[in-house]
């Protein structure tokens, strides 16, 4: 009897825990790498959080005192709604654990004495895990969503069908949002909708058009950093070096619907001095499978815009001279298949459709690509 009521007691406890969870969006992990990543989620109310890291070995999580990784800034740890924790430190190509525990703030405003809630358990399971990359790795496996702009059932339905022990990463590609006016609603819409895929798989989010629109768009890289502290990066997994690009707005600068907040030709001539150099990293050259990934293709259409036409003008030859084995992108909200040698460009370039999600293999000597529709039908195929 004593027994069952120590049993219920913790029950009880463990359900307040989990009841009295500050949290309303998340966890999902961004910015990986081959020893680290970034652990990211949003609290209803301000709160003073940190995320403990276990190795992925069958132990009870919380019978060891595991490292704490805090979000700090100049030597403090901050508290607030949106959390960013780095977890560094880590080997590669290894599954980790990871939880999450906070505290509310109650009153933090002076020089002393701190008044916070009881420390409870934000995670919503026991634990989330997460895979680092590696470039020792055999193979590499990735899922591609995008122009979902706000559509959560189709979302949720494309990810659905994602392998989740086989896939490495799951590019975002662009247009998951059509606007980013409200940062919270941007945070939900991104994440709330593969919540079951987000806190295991790796998110890499190429920017599209349309999260730059809106009075929170700085805040959206917040939500996805990368190691460049840009929406452009590049890193490695297996026999795969990627590229990640950012073409930014569709129309040239002066156009009205901007309204004379625009500048973004410098901003891609920046981003075209950080390519030259990128291409050249060890970790790209020696790389059997390059691939560059980006939401507006470096393809010529009758119909193209402006940075369309711009990025096949100056990107493009770049890309072609690292020679890239694929282009990725999304946009067109239709499957388009731009094989090597059309419009003069040296790489294929394959456009995913806003009702597919695509999932990619590549191997040292191979790349196969298989999309899929909302009922999991096999929609087309590609491969090199
Ligand atoms: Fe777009």
């Amino acid at each position: 009897m004593k027994r069952f009521l120590v049993l219920v007691a913790c029950l009880l406890l463990s359900l307040q825990a989990y009841s009295a969870s500050n949290l309303i969006y998340g966890p999902w992990v961004s910015n990986i790498s081959e020893t680290g990543f970034t652990v990211l989620w949003v609290t209803e109310k301000p709160s003073l959080d940190y995320v403990e890291v276990a190795p992925d070995d069958g132990s009870a999580f919380e019978k060891t005192e595991r490292p704490q990784y805090y979000e700090t800034a100049y030597g403090r740890r901050v508290s607030g709604r949106y959390h960013s924790v780095r977890v560094d430190g880590l080997a590669p190509g290894t599954t980790y654990r990871y939880r999450i525990v906070g505290q509310v703030v109650k009153d933090d405003s002076g020089p002393y004495r701190f008044h916070y809630g009881p420390k409870v358990r934000i995670s919503p399971k026991r634990s989330s895990s997460v895979r680092t990359l590696s470039s020792s790795a055999q193979i590499c496996r990735f899922s591609v969503l995008n122009d979902i702009h706000f559509n959560d059932e189709r979302y949720t339905k494309l990810a659905s069908g994602i392998d989740l022990d086989a896939t490495d990463f799951l590019l975002l590609n662009g247009d998951i949002v059509s606007y980013t006016e409200n940062i919270d609603s941007v945070a939900k819409h991104c994440i709330v909708p593969i919540a079951a895929q987000a806190a295991r798989l790796p998110l890499i989010y190429a920017r599209g058009n349309h999260e730059g629109r809106g009075r929170d768009f700085a805040k959206f890289y917040g939500l996805f950093p990368t190691p460049t502290g840009e929406f452009w990066h590049s890193f490695r997994q297996g026999p795969a070096a990627f590229i990640v690009l950012d073409a930014g707005e569709d129309k040239p600068d002066k156009s009205h619907e901007y309204g004379g907040q625009a500048d973004y030709d410098p901003w891609r001539l920046k981003e075209t001095e950080w390519l030259r150099e990128a291409v050249k990293d060890p970790a790209f050259v020696s790389a059997p499978m390059k691939i560059c990934l980006i939401h507006v293709p470096t393809i010529n259409l009758k119909d193209s815009w402006y940075s369309q036409v711009w990025i096949t003008e100056n990107w493009g030859p770049i890309l072609a001279d690292a020679g890239i084995d694929l282009m990725i992108s999304a946009h067109h909200h239709k499957w388009i298949c731009s094989p090597e040698g059309a419009d003069g460009k040296a790489y294929p370039v394959l456009v995913n459709s806003n009702m597919e999600r695509m999932d990619v293999v590549v191997t040292p000597d191979s790349i196969s690509v298989s999309t899929y529709d909302v009922d999991g039908a096999l929609v087309h195929q590609w491969a090199k």
